[in-house]
């Protein structure tokens, strides 16, 4: 009882600091990228914040593989130093039980992920986002594996109409390729896919997402992709045009 009561002025007071925490928070991420000489993941977020607000790409941000929410939490607080809040949904999308385990071409020499790495709980990640001034509202979490959940009926469900950032960070080949397939009818011109494991296979772009998103380039030649930044050891992204 006695910690009941100790808990709820803590609480008043976190709620009343949340607003300086976000901003504290946004601070120090572009201060700690302004102070690394290679494009950090940071500024490569900010980077392709500032080009979408510049070229006005209306739509939402999609999130496949958020692990304990940090790449949302960064992105979040980069769209509201652009003022980007108001304009985007937010969806993001995992399992919340980790990698599957890998099969077919992402179980060959690569042994470098396993089943359950990256596990991290919903309730964790929302505590986790919460905490770092995301509301949870923003951000609608859709759990569950890829090749079950994403169809045509979530779709319909979720009424995604375009997207203007979609982050792809699932590491595996057979993760990616029904992602890709997903997001298909969402992309428009201007939208920027970042890949987060790009060379994560020895550079090697015949394995992993690199080598899921060549396959779904050619299945889909009215998709055409631009290389644009890359950034931090395996990211790199592409700004995406529709004929
Ligand atoms: C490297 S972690 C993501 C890290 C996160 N973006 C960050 O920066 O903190 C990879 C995530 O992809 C998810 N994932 C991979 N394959 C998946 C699949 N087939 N279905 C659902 N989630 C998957 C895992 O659960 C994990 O959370």
């Amino acid at each position: 009882m006695a910690s009941r009561i100790l808990s709820l002025p803590i609480r008043a007071v976190r709620k009343a600091l949340s607003p300086i925490s976000s901003r504290f928070n946004a601070m120090l991420f572009d201060w700690r990228s302004r102070h690394r000489e290679y494009l950090s993941r940071q500024l490569l977020f900010d980077t392709i914040v500032g080009f979408v607000a510049d070229c006005q790409i209306e739509g939402d941000y999609l999130e496949f593989g958020c692990f304990g929410g940090g790449s949302l939490v960064d992105i979040f607080h980069t769209m509201r130093g652009h003022h980007r809040l108001a304009n985007v949904q937010f969806f993001i999308f995992d399992s919340f039980e980790g990698l599957p385990e890998p099969t077919g071409l992402d179980a060959n020499e690569f042994r470098r992920y396993e089943r359950g790495q990256f596990a991290c709980s919903l309730d964790q990640y929302i505590a986790n986002i919460r905490r770092q001034g995301v509301p949870i509202e923003r951000a609608r979490c859709i759990p569950g594996w890829y090749d079950k959940t994403l169809n045509a009926e979530l779709k319909k469900n979720l009424r995604i109409k375009k997207a203007s950032i979609v982050l792809i960070d699932c590491d595996l080949y057979e993760s990616t390729v029904p992602v890709l397939d997903f997001i298909a009818d969402y992309i428009q011109d201007g939208t920027v896919l970042i890949f987060d494991d790009w060379f994560s296979y020895k550079g090697r772009l015949d394995l992993g997402e690199a080598r899921a998103f060549n396959e779904w380039l050619a299945k889909n030649p009215r998709i055409h992709a631009t290389e644009y930044h890359k950034a931090g050891r395996t990211m790199i992204s592409f700004i995406m045009k529709v004929d």
